[in-house]
């Protein structure tokens, strides 16, 4: 298993490129499979996560190519609508994958994600809007069974929860359904709109995409289509974090602001200074970290879940009391004892309230990654922490992050990737 090893107290220095964001790609990918056409995707980062989806798309018949951070999807000969457990289970978000199937071919055969790293992640919105737009799903010991027998029919769906996943799900299937399809209460992360803009050049009707209320009108001509995926605003929060605890000056090619909002004005609260010029991000940090009253995380264009215990890395070494409110996801707290072990003081209450109790610094320490954006936390505190941090089951930020130790080894940070047991 691999791991890093972190020195700490090296500050971070110099200019990096973001990378494409993996929210994004992952339901692009499932959509490639749906028009039956050729889709050149740039800015793919290389992920495990990424990875898992090609192979998914090869295992249904499509043909992938990779040239670089350039994916060529070739969806022509695409004729398999069963996904088998194994892969499924490769990439939590697989079920992005059943919206698309049932659009192709109108059937589709999958696994049920089970619970993951940072809770159980039901699906009970995505199957109630498919079968209302007419799918017939049964699930049986885990596996997903669906067909239409009357074919797909556009609806009015009004989704209780703003989810991110229902909601690309009933874009894409709604793609082959016939009629318009509108979606109340949609998610409105900027990853919906990359898709809809990605849509809308294959040829489909995607109106509303970043609103609350989207509208898609399937067509049954689709086209070939070229397409950049959006730069990672997670993966920009989690180098705002590395900055914010080791200090230091960077700057972030292709941040969009829009995009990070919401954690740029919780970032200046904890004491970054941050600005924008020439398509680049630069953030600066000196001293200690000013804590934030109350940080509560929300759907878009709140302040995203996926950054939550980034910034908790933060608050461990402000100057007084954090509280951080997770609302979304119910287990989304497991960095907090790897934390506490290199020194953070921080208690959970009710599961999903984290009382942090700034300290002056936190120490080196033998830690595990429970999770991507958890194991990423760990990795930015260690960069601030005095003395050595061995990170053990580092596979999980390789599932978001491309070269996450190059990247910060190109800052300035003492972080290298070992196999070797015993340390
Ligand atoms: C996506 C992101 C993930 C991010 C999350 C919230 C991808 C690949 N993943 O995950 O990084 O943290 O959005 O911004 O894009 N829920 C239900 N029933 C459902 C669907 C969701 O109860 O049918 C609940 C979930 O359990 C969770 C909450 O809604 O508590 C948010 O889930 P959702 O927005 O669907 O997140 P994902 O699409 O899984």
């Amino acid at each position: 298993m691999e791991k890093f090893i972190i020195n700490g107290g090296n500050k971070l220095y110099g200019s990096v490129k973001l990378q494409g964001s993996k929210n994004s790609i992952l339901p692009i990918l499932a959509a490639t499979a749906v028009t039956g056409k050729v889709s050149i995707l740039h800015n793919c980062p290389r992920l495990s996560d990424v990875e898992a989806a090609l192979k998914i798309l090869r295992h249904i018949g499509c043909k992938t190519q990779r040239h670089g951070h350039t994916v060529i999807v070739d969806s022509t000969g695409a004729d398999g609508c069963e996904i088998p457990e194994n892969l499924m289970r490769e990439m939590r978000s697989s079920i992005i994958f059943l919206g698309a199937l049932l659009a192709r071919f109108g059937k589709a055969k999958l696994t049920a994600p089970g619970g993951c790293e940072i809770g159980l992640r039901p699906i009970d919105l995505h199957l109630a809007a498919l079968r209302s737009m007419g799918a017939c799903i049964t699930e049986t010991g885990g596996v997903l069974e669906c067909d239409c027998p009357r074919g797909l029919s556009g609806r009015q769906i009004t989704l209780n929860f703003p989810s991110v996943g229902a909601t690309e799900n009933i874009i894409l299937a709604a793609i082959g359904a016939k009629g318009e399809t509108v979606i109340t209460n949609a998610a409105r992360e900027p990853e919906i709109i990359d898709l809809a803009e990605y849509l809308n050049k294959c040829g489909v009707s995607v109106v509303g995409a970043g609103q609350s209320v989207i509208r898609i009108t399937g067509r049954e001509r689709l086209y070939n289509a070229e397409h950049r995926i959006i730069p990672d605003r997670i993966v920009a929060s989690t180098l705002m974090a590395g900055v914010a605890c080791a200090g230091g000056k960077i700057c972030i090619k292709d941040a969009v602001r829009e995009h990070l909002a919401p954690v740029i004005s919780v970032f200046e609260t904890a004491g970054c200074e941050i600005s924008f010029a020439n398509g680049e991000m630069s953030v600066e940090s000196r001293g200690r970290p000013r804590r934030v009253k109350f940080l509560r995380t929300m759907p878009y264009p709140g302040f995203p879940t996926d950054s939550q215990a980034l910034f908790m890395a933060v608050a461990a070494r402000a100057d007084g009391t954090s509280v951080v409110s997770e609302k979304i996801f119910e287990n989304r707290f497991r960095h907090v004892p790897e934390l506490v072990k290199m020194g953070a003081d921080i208690r959970v209450e009710d599961c999903c309230v984290a009382v942090v109790e700034g300290v002056e610094c936190l120490h080196g320490a033998r830690v595990s990654a429970c999770d991507l954006r958890g194991g990423s936390a760990l990795a930015v505190a260690a960069m601030g922490a005095k003395g050595q941090t061995i990170l053990e089951n580092i596979y999980h930020i390789d599932r978001g992050c491309e070269s996450f130790e190059t990247v910060f080894r190109g800052l300035g940070a003492d972080i290298i990737r070992t196999r070797r047991s015993g340390v």
